[in-house]
């Protein structure tokens, strides 16, 4: 089977709705069937968290999951299940420096779908888009190396597990310590409107950041993949399937 690439924009872009700020910080999330209520409700929740009214935020659910759903790899029951998450925010220091990470991996997946590229879809809505790396050699080499350098306890020299603090410790030496060194990184460049695609759980999946938050924000996130797989995303993650959480 032909994998989908780490990281693309979709062809078609989204018409966004025409939201001009944040009332309130707040995050939707939903993990359940793929189904119309999800628009009702994310549009509820957007009319909730910013300055536009319900109906004005419907056809852009409507697109983005359309187009999401019928992009992912899969037959109608892979991908009848999805996570759905929309963040609202406020302007913030908290990633002035950059959180440069991969995404592990999100569910366990089903028996023989082990090996397929899974992906998670973004849109953003209101202010920075998230910061993306191109999957390359040379990123994937710097990142490793921080990651050794960093994560001492990873060493097979090392016996010693480190307590939570020296943990922490180390994530932030990383976190600036990456920072400098991909600087000058080449990064995907996303217009408005559209959404980009990227693996996760996978050697090769994109390096990607939270943006500087410098203003106002909405980003809207979706997986996919079967009743099964999301349901276990569900206990992984303490959540309940089929229920629409603000918070
Ligand atoms: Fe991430």
């Amino acid at each position: 089977m032909s994998q989908q690439p780490p990281c693309s924009i979709l062809s078609a872009a989204i018409i966004l709705p025409a939201i001009k700020s944040v009332k309130q910080q707040k995050a939707l999330n939903y993990y359940g069937s793929v189904q119309s209520s999800i628009t009702i409700e994310a549009s509820k929740f957007l009319a909730s968290v910013t300055d536009i009214v319900e109906t004005e935020a419907v056809s852009t659910i409507e697109s983005f999951l359309l187009a999401t759903q019928n992009d992912c790899v899969g037959d109608a029951d892979q991908k009848n299940a999805c996570w759905l998450t929309i963040r609202a925010t406020a302007p913030s220091d908290a990633f002035e420096v950059p959180r440069w990470h991969q995404d592990g991996r999100m569910f366990p997946c089903d028996e023989g779908r082990e090996d397929i590229t899974r992906s998670k879809y973004a849109l953003t809505m209101l202010g920075p888009t998230t910061l993306m790396l191109h999957p390359d050699t040379q990123i994937f080499r710097t990142f490793h190396e921080g990651e050794f350098k960093h994560y001492w306890w990873l060493q097979t020299s090392n016996n010693h597990e480190p307590t939570e603090e020296e943990e922490d410790q180390a994530i932030e030496a990383l976190r600036y310590w990456l920072y400098e060194e991909l600087e000058e990184a080449p990064q995907l460049q996303v217009k408005d409107g559209e959404v980009v695609r990227f693996s996760w759980g996978r050697k090769e999946s994109p390096i990607h950041s939270e943006p500087d938050l410098i203003s106002d924000r909405v980003f809207m996130t979706v997986l996919y993949g079967s009743e099964t797989e999301l349901r276990g995303m569900c206990e992984w993650r303490n959540a309940m399937y089929g229920e629409f959480d603000w918070e």
